[in-house]
């Protein structure tokens, strides 16, 4: 009798997991045509690594220009001063903070002053990264060292200093930068690509955790950014074969389309978006070997550099 029951309940389980499931899945495919409206983030402490160049700093204007309290974060104090100077030329709120974001001392050090001096922080954007390019055997141990620190345990260092006050109210949102080398393997770049896959799987692997701790009531939510090239110099040789149809991306349009996605609660985007399928597409439809050589034939990536 009792193991009858216990089929029971685990058949209804079932049943109940599968509709849940149907619906989610519709859900999804509906946002994918009808996304959400776009989130206020008025006011909302917003902390980006890697302000001071590229797309940290491009982000750091807009998120400014939308009225979020904007927290810059660099190792290289000119170029962050030059962001936080430009923001509040612009009207916006904004406060610099030198740090090195691969060293976890000081990040939570970092986390306490920020607390202190501007408040709780809802948004983090680990934006900070390094990109050098060599064939592996040519990759020395300290760059290999420092790209895994940068790219992805300074992800981690962020995370842990951050997230204990997101998850106390409940609420915020996390956005890291992988890459389109997060999504398909690159020449020259075997570290890098380690990284930027190794970020997907933190915030997927993050995401899941506050979701089964928190029996599905988690609000805190994230957003997971795998540009193409973009020209910011991060990319110091870029390879393109297509140059017409596969142009590098400019920094302030990846960054509209990031904080885009971000305030619609988008979990994984491709910049510039249509790039999505064909990742899809060559990643999970045709055989590796396939998709090898698709892609050497559209020949898009970057030579080697010091
Ligand atoms: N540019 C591209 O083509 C491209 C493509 C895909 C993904 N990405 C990723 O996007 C992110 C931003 O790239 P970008 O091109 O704007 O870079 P960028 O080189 O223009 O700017 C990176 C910023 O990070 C800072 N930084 C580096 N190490 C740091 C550290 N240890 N602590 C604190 N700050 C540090 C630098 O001082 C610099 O201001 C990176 O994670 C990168 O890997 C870039």
């Amino acid at each position: 009798m009792a193991d009858a029951i216990e089929v029971i309940t685990l058949v209804l389980e079932l049943i109940w997991t599968l509709i849940r499931v149907h619906f989610e899945n519709i859900r999804c495919i509906y946002r994918v045509f009808v996304p959400n409206e776009p989130k206020d983030i008025r006011g909302e402490i917003t902390i980006i690594t890697g302000a001071g160049h590229g797309m940290g700093r491009e982000m750091a204007l807009r998120f400014g220009k939308l009225g979020a309290v904007v927290v810059c974060v660099d190792i290289n104090p000119k170029g962050n001063e030059e962001t936080v100077k430009i923001i509040k030329d612009n009207g916006g709120k904004a406060h610099r903070y030198e740090c090195d974001v691969t060293d976890r001392a000081a990040v939570f050090n970092l986390a306490e002053k920020v607390k202190k001096e501007v408040g709780e922080v809802s948004i983090l954007v680990n934006n900070a990264g390094i990109m050098p390019s060599q064939p592996i055997l040519q990759w020395t141990e300290p760059k290999i060292k420092s790209t895994i620190d940068v790219n992805l345990t300074a992800n981690l260092w962020m995370i842990q200093a951050f997230l204990p006050s997101m998850k106390e109210r409940n609420h915020g949102h996390i956005v890291a930068m992988s890459s389109m080398a997060g999504l398909i393997g690159f020449k020259n770049l075997v570290p890098y690509c380690g990284t930027k896959f190794a970020v997907r799987g933190v915030m997927q692997a993050l995401e899941n955790e506050l979701y089964e701790e928190s029996n599905g009531k988690s609000k805190i939510k994230f957003t997971t950014i795998c540009p193409y090239m973009v020209n910011t110099g991060l990319c110091k040789n870029p390879r393109i074969r297509f140059k017409d149809q596969m142009k590098m991306v400019e920094p302030g349009d990846a960054a509209d389309q990031i904080i885009d996605a971000m305030r619609r609660d988008i979990n994984e985007v491709t910049v510039p978006s249509n790039l999505h399928y064909s990742t899809r597409f060559f990643g999970y439809l045709i055989a590796p070997s396939a998709a090898r050589i698709m892609n050497s034939f559209v020949d898009a990536g970057v030579e080697a550099h010091d």
